[in-house]
């Protein structure tokens, strides 16, 4: 057993957490004050996204600096600081690991565009345009995730430089043995500073197809033909390399894996005699909700519950005694689950019901800060309240086809900045996150959803994240070991056979609903309505969640 196994992960996004000095801006003092809070919650984990030095084109994956902490965000010793209080009350620290690309801004790249015989030229990805008619065109037509091409053109010397995420992202070559080196000394010195692992960004991506153009059927000009680079069998081979880096460390990695990953890629990421990486986050949960469709004029959010189940099912099924697994509901990548899959007219019971849904199945929890109080997507009421770098990009592609109220209908639900808003701590004003002007718009919501108002409140969804966690750790060999069985049900219902056997039945929906099979129950260890409900039929309320010892039979 990994100390990990038993771990409550919590994620923090850091300029939108605390602030402690009143610039608007989360940072690492911000931290450090609410680390009774996260003890209090629960939390044993704290993953932190991209600390170090920054333009902040998006918000710190975009590093210029990996031995350094961004400006906003405080300094080395600040850090090293937050770190030993967090470790005195329990708490380990996970830092975000980017090595996919950096800054245009960091040293390496300035170095690498400079000229074409520079030593840090194959640091980085350069390519020739083609001639298409005489005209000079991207060296391929794939698309980035951020929109537009994946290559920038370098007026320094004409050639194009790859780059899956922002211009302003750079992609690292991972052919380069000098460049590995480089990041695999990185990583030493944050072990060495104590940290206790690494969220390995993007980590799908870290090697491309040979340059020639994709053929998928697709109507725009670059091609968002993902396979290209994601996935490939070198990937495997570098997170081999990455293990033995880390191998003398006790520390955990968890792969950023994404969308579309299958089983069996999941395992050759994470299966335990691989040697590569000890969890992935994939993405497949995320958008069972029909929110892409968003676009069109007829659009109707809604759940495909068959879908949600079939996508945990797979992975708490296939990777099981295979790998260990990362739970989780989102992220900063993905819109607010309350918005998602649950309901805001029942929020108290949604936000719980989600809750006892996803930590009573197998895998360390991570837990999105503010998911434990049922915050919500933004309340942005124009297009200019995005800040995401992805989304500007998006609006100035969708605005030829679209209206402005579309446009911002869609990004209401799609929208990376939905679970970007600041933390909401208090009614005060900014929800108590900054004495400032917050960098980007605080939910008015915050009036009534907020950390403060939940404390004080013995029937809260923050109440429940920890009596939930303290119920959890009664039945963890079970959770932690047990095997994981969908049941056949109108309702979200598994079985978890271990030392116990606990049956999980939840309510997706606003209307009752009954569970369909026989139960024999022995205790109810976890419910989101005062009153029980009756045992005897078994009919579960609106957004119901009910946590079962059963007998098993
Ligand atoms: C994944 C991160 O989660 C996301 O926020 C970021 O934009 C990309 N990787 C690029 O680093």
């Amino acid at each position: 057993m990994k100390w990990f196994h038993e771990a409550v992960g919590y994620q923090i996004y850091p300029k939108s957490f605390s602030d402690s000095n009143g610039d608007g801006i989360g940072d690492l003092n911000g931290i450090r004050q609410r680390l009774e809070y996260l003890h209090d919650l629960g939390v044993t984990l704290l993953w932190l996204g991209p600390i170090y030095s920054s333009p902040m084109d998006d918000n710190g994956y975009d590093v210029s600096d990996f031995y350094n902490i961004a400006d906003e965000y405080g300094t080395l010793d600040e850090f090293r600081l937050l770190l030993k209080e967090a470790n005195a009350l329990g708490i380990r620290i996970v830092l975000d690991l980017v090595l996919n690309h950096t800054s245009d801004e960091h040293p390496w790249f300035i170095e690498s565009r400079s000229n074409l015989d520079n030593p840090k030229r194959d640091y980085y990805i350069w390519a020739k345009g083609k001639l298409v008619d005489g005209v000079e065109v991207e060296p391929t037509n794939w698309a980035s995730f951020f929109g537009g091409s994946a290559w920038q053109k370098d007026d320094t010397t004409g050639e194009y430089y790859m780059k899956i995420f922002s211009n302003k992202m750079p992609d690292l070559n991972w052919e380069s043995q000098a460049m590995r080196d480089e990041l695999y000394s990185m990583v030493r010195f944050w072990c060495d500073q104590g940290v206790s692992g690494f969220r390995v960004d993007a980590v799908a991506h870290l090697d491309r197809a040979p340059l020639v153009d994709s053929t998928m059927d697709h109507d725009g000009r670059y091609k968002p033909d993902w396979r290209q680079f994601s996935n490939r069998d070198k990937v495997f081979e570098y997170l081999n390399e990455l293990h033995d880096v880390v191998a003398p460390y006790d520390v955990l990695t968890v792969g950023e894996v994404g969308g579309g990953a299958t089983l069996e890629e999941a395992i050759r990421y994470v299966g335990y005699d691989q040697h590569r990486l000890d969890m992935v986050f994939t993405f497949d949960h995320n958008w069972k909700n029909g929110a892409w469709n968003s676009l069109s004029e007829d659009y109707q959010p809604q759940l495909d519950l068959p879908g949600l189940k079939e996508d945990f099912a797979r992975f708490q099924i296939g990777l099981y005694e295979k790998s260990w697994h990362a739970l989780y509901w989102l992220n900063h990548d993905h819109p607010r689950v309350m918005s998602q899959y649950g309901n805001v007219s029942y929020h108290k019971e949604s936000g719980k019901m989600l809750a006892a849904t996803l930590y009573f199945m197998w895998g360390t929890p991570f837990i999105y800060n503010g998911e434990e109080i049922g915050m919500t997507n933004a309340d942005f009421t124009s297009l200019d309240q995005f800040k995401d770098v992805a989304i500007q990009r998006k609006i100035e592609e969708l605005e030829p086809h679209y209206s402005k109220e579309r446009i911002l209908r869609h990004l209401l639900v799609v929208s990376r900045d939905n679970s970007r808003t600041p933390m909401q701590w208090s009614s005060q004003n900014n929800g108590g996150f900054t004495t400032g002007t917050p960098w980007i718009k605080v939910n008015d919501n915050h009036s009534w959803l907020n950390v403060e108002a939940q404390l004080a409140d013995p029937d809260s969804i923050l109440q429940f994240y920890k009596q939930l966690f303290r119920v959890r750790r009664t039945v963890l060999s079970t959770v932690l070991y047990g095997t994981f069985e969908l049941i056949d049900s109108a309702l979200f219902a598994y079985r978890r056979v271990g030392e116990t056997t606990l049956l999980v039945l939840s309510n997706f929906t606003d209307q009752a609903l009954p569970y369909e099979h026989a139960v024999n129950i022995k205790q109810v260890l976890l419910q989101n309505y005062p009153q029980l409900v009756d045992t005897k039929s078994l009919v579960l309320r609106a957004y119901e969640t009910l946590v079962l010892e059963v007998s098993n039979d």
